[in-house]
């Protein structure tokens, strides 16, 4: 008989604190407090500020998310103060015996099928990572490329900030360029020269750029709204021309059959109309996930990760030897 997994997964790595509720590879709950009114006036997210937010708000979102599940524990699972975000992590030792929960029969059925839909060309662009990676299958991943320097949402952040617009600055930069021309300023399209050598991308390049034309502008006293909307624009576009270089590179070398989105630099749909227009050419289905909570930051990701990795029975015999890797990769060139 097949074995269900109900599963309550917690995600703190960075500024917002995430528990879900997933029954296999049906997401039952996604809860997210968002940290990001904290770390706002600092322009970036402070560790400790974070630490500290995560420990006051785990409990209460794990909570909700069991409430927002219908799942029901019989007996109230005891919460133990948590020192630090390690600590925290390491709350998803909790034991929640089958026996005692109720669960919504709903997230028992349907179950993903792999056959024939591999391999898809996976695009991570968010402020911690930019990568391409090639999906074989369920936990079979193959990093083909990532940025050599910036993300290329911190980037977009980065940009916001020498432009004085705020933080984060992926969503204002692109509220902006609506209203800018993105011909307006000749900027270097990052990774060109190098489009057919690798999969690996890089904005450091574009950043000093953008921060050396920013200076003279103030200077000249032109940096007025107008030409800070054409600076959002013509940023925007070269992002966007730098991904599909590589996405397209990446197609001609992998021969995938569908591309997939990821990372809250989806969020913008500048960039995303312009990778499906240029897929769609190429007859590839472009996937991005169906909320756009699950776009950044969640736990529901990691709890359907964590199902296909259980049905693999890849579990951590010795629960000592879990111990946190900062930066993990999952996959290897
Ligand atoms: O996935 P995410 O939470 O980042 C990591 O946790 O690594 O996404 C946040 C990033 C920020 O850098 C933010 O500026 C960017 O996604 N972002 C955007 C947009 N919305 C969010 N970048 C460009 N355009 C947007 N509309």
């Amino acid at each position: 008989m097949k074995k269900h997994y109900l599963i309550i997964a917690i995600e703190t790595s960075l500024d917002e604190t995430c528990a879900a509720v997933t029954v296999n590879d049906r997401v039952l709950s996604n809860v997210i407090s968002s940290q990001v009114e904290l770390h706002k006036k600092y322009g970036g997210v402070v560790p400790i500020i974070a630490k500290r937010a995560h420990e006051e708000r785990i409990e209460a979102v794990m909570n909700e998310s069991l409430k927002r599940a219908s799942v029901q524990l019989r007996r109230h699972a005891e919460f133990t103060r948590l020192a630090g975000s390690k600590r925290v992590s390491e709350s998803n030792r909790f034991r929640i015996p089958s026996g005692i929960l109720k669960v919504n029969k709903s997230g028992m059925t349907k179950q993903v099928q792999d056959d024939g839909i591999f391999p898809l060309l996976g695009l991570l662009i968010s402020g911690g990572h930019t990568q391409l990676v090639l999906v074989h299958g369920f936990g079979k991943y193959e990093l083909l490329g990532e940025t050599l320097d910036d993300a290329a949402g911190e980037a977009f952040d980065k940009v916001g900030r020498m432009l004085g617009i705020g933080y984060p600055g992926g969503p204002i930069i692109e509220r902006l360029a609506k209203d800018g021309d993105e011909r307006a300023f000749n900027l270097p399209i990052p990774m060109r020269k190098r489009r057919d050598e690798n999969f690996n991308f890089s904005y450091s390049g574009i950043k000093t750029a953008l921060l050396y034309l920013t200076r003279e502008l103030k200077e000249q006293g032109k940096l007025d709204k107008q030409t800070i909307q054409n600076l959002a624009a013509s940023f925007q576009r070269v992002v966007m021309l730098s991904l599909i270089d590589k996405l397209e590179l990446a197609v001609k070398k992998t021969n995938p059959k569908g591309i997939l989105l990821g990372g809250g630099v989806i969020s913008n749909l500048y960039i995303r109309n312009h990778i499906r227009a240029a897929m769609s050419k190429l007859q590839l289905p472009v996937y991005i996930p169906y909320s756009k909570k699950l776009f950044t930051d969640n736990a529901a990701m990691i709890g359907v990760v964590a199902y296909f990795t259980a049905q693999r029975d890849e579990f951590v015999r010795n629960i000592d030897e879990l111990d946190r890797v900062q930066n993990l990769s999952f996959a290897r060139k």
